[in-house]
């Protein structure tokens, strides 16, 4: 009995860990088990509100209408940064692409695997050396370096792995009331594991366009998903490098 209590409270006690992997942890029990397991215990906390994170497993509706979008605009060698549990990675393999996806969470990179991804690694993407001609960054993962002072860190480490005449793809979320970039602290709760905290960015496609271009950058939206339509309304864009004559 007393053995029993003592493991109960362990199973209470929270564990911390790295920031994302509680994502991961809600995205690999979900893959593992069913869907009600991941609404049930994973929780996202921002210091304002706590909702439910972002995934392609959460808003059924919105990722079927990117996923023919997305589709419909890559080509050639493509990386999926942040892949989560692989929801389009998995859509362009079977299309035919060659497709890498990395994410930062073992838990998410091994839920990719269980799926049938063939090509994931855990990494973060500033250890990506290798080049690509399209380059995902869809469910607000531009926002992952985590300030907008740092975009243009992120902006030159992606014209690193850029192929020349390569494109960035980026799907950001775009609420109504939300003109003005946003930036964030928060971290993800899944049963008793705590991710450490973490600080993150959303930025509207008006200023997204701006901030791109006075690094070099064209972008150019190719879609918006609004918010009677769909159930997390966004943008879809492409963004590539200006090359001066
Ligand atoms: C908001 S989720 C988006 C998941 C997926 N792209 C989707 O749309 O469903 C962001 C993902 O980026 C990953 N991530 C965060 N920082 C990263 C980094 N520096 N390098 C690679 N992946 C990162 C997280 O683990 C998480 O799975």
């Amino acid at each position: 009995m007393f053995e029993f209590i003592q493991n109960l409270l362990k199973r209470l006690q929270p564990i911390l860990v790295q920031s994302m992997e509680p994502h991961g942890m809600a995205i690999l029990e979900h893959v593992k088990t069913n869907r009600e397991q991941f609404y049930k215990h994973f929780v996202f906390n921002t210091n304002t509100t706590t909702v439910l994170s972002s995934s392609m497993y959460l808003y059924p509706l919105l990722a079927e209408k990117l996923t023919n979008v997305v589709l419909d605009n890559c080509k050639g060698k493509v990386l999926d940064v942040g892949a989560g549990g692989g929801f389009i990675t998995l859509k362009l393999q079977d299309k035919g692409y060659k497709v890498t996806a990395i994410d930062i969470s073992a838990h998410c990179v091994e839920a990719m695997k269980l799926l049938g991804v063939k090509d994931c690694l855990v990494s973060d993407i500033f250890d990506i050396t290798e080049q690509f001609d399209t380059i995902l960054l869809l469910g607000s993962t531009l926002g992952c370096i985590g300030a907008i002072d740092l975009f243009p860190v992120l902006l030159s480490k992606l014209d690193e792995i850029l192929k020349p005449d390569g494109q960035i793809i980026i799907e950001e979320s775009d609420f109504h009331n939300f003109w003005f970039s946003y930036e964030w602290e928060g971290y993800f709760k899944y049963k008793n594991y705590i991710g450490q905290e973490f600080s993150w960015f959303n930025i509207p496609a008006n200023e997204l366009i701006e901030l791109a271009y006075s690094y070099g950058w064209h972008v150019e939206i190719i879609d918006t998903f609004d918010i009677n339509q769909f159930d997390n309304p966004s943008y879809l864009a492409s963004m590539t490098k200006i090359r001066r004559q």
